[in-house]
């Protein structure tokens, strides 16, 4: 017989990638807590329609600063901890990870790493930047001795599609960074949530390190392009920025402006996300959870074909 779901406390679980982590926690039955700066006149309408959907889900939240006597009285009553808090704040996860030590009951952290395997890689100076955040906080989980996993998503699939080919608006030029041949990992938002639920709970993924990388998500832009023109019967001019130009503007740039053109670089200039290749001693989602069926890109594409998302922002997380 199935024993009590872990309960998973989510961090910025009202964020873009956070929102899909707190729906498959709900989906799969775990009681499911998400930690939100307090609502007050000054909250979005959008952020207090999502914690009232979340409500109506069954979730609980709890409103508090990203501080420790706050966050300790929530993280003693949970199970696994995820933080997906946006980029700014991926320090403020040194709080997190001291309570959790304090606490002493968590099984299983997994921190806001949700991009390319950091520890691997070597991109522009302003992604590095973000990265050596990311490995710090990796460390400092390390060096506390908290049981985690470290989780590689690799590229958020509709956003970056969205951001791609802008299925919503009206366009005869799409934009391809390099030579359009590199390939990158698209994973779909939902899978990698689902995906992250899963590895929370596995004992194989215990202080591990997860790449999501399934074998029908890697695609190059030129691929991208010619099946997005086979299934909405348009033909698109390439406007190809190469990659000198994006280096020149991350050199140029003021930041955090100089971050999202690092990071096109390091994805479809330098294929970051399939830098290296998947050894027998690394875990791999979709080999580890044979069973779940995850959506394609080609599935992907046909998704955004009859539903068009918004259109998409120039920012990354
Ligand atoms: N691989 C990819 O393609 C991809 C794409 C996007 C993001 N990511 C990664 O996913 C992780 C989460 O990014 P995201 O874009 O989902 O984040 P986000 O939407 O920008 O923000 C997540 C949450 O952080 C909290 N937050 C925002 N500002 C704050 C502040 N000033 N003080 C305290 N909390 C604050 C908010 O939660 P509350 O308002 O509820 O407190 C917010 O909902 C990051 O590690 C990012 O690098 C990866």
């Amino acid at each position: 017989m199935e024993g009590e779901k872990n309960r998973i406390l989510v961090f910025g679980g009202t964020g873009y990638v956070g929102r899909y982590i707190v729906k498959a926690s709900v989906s799969i039955g775990h009681p499911t807590l998400v930690y939100t700066r307090p609502l007050n006149s000054q909250t979005p309408p959008s952020k207090t329609q999502l914690c009232n959907d979340f409500n109506s889900m069954g979730v609980t939240l709890v409103q508090g600063e990203l501080e420790h006597d706050q966050i300790l009285k929530v993280i003693k009553q949970v199970d696994i901890v995820i933080c997906v808090l946006a980029y700014p704040q991926l320090m403020e996860q040194l709080k997190i990870i001291d309570a959790i030590k304090v606490a002493g009951n968590v099984k299983r952290f997994i921190p806001a790493d949700f991009g390319v395997i950091e520890d691997r890689i070597n991109p522009l100076p302003p992604f590095q930047a973000v990265l050596d955040k990311k490995r710090n906080i990796r460390r400092a989980i390390e060096a506390a001795g908290i049981p985690h996993t470290f989780v590689s998503s690799n590229c958020c699939g509709a956003y970056f599609v969205n951001y791609l080919l802008r299925p919503c608006e009206k366009i005869d030029n799409i934009a391809v960074y390099g030579n359009g041949d590199t390939k990158a990992v698209l994973n779909y938002e939902e899978d990698i949530a689902m995906y992250t639920i899963k590895v929370a709970n596995d004992p194989r993924t215990c202080n591990r390190v997860v790449n999501y990388r399934p074998s029908k998500n890697i695609i190059s832009q030129n691929e991208l392009i010619s099946l997005w023109e086979q299934k909405c019967g348009q033909s698109f001019n390439k406007n190809f920025i190469p990659g000198e130009e994006i280096v020149k503007l991350s050199e140029t740039l003021p930041p955090p402006d100089n971050i999202p053109v690092s990071v096109l670089h390091s994805i479809f200039v330098r294929g970051d996300t399939v830098a290296f290749e998947i050894g027998e001693d690394d875990l791999e989602a979709s080999q580890l959870y044979h069973d779940y069926n995850y959506t394609s890109i080609h599935q992907l594409l046909d998704i955004f074909l009859v539903n068009p998302p918004a259109p998409a922002s120039a920012a990354f997380g």
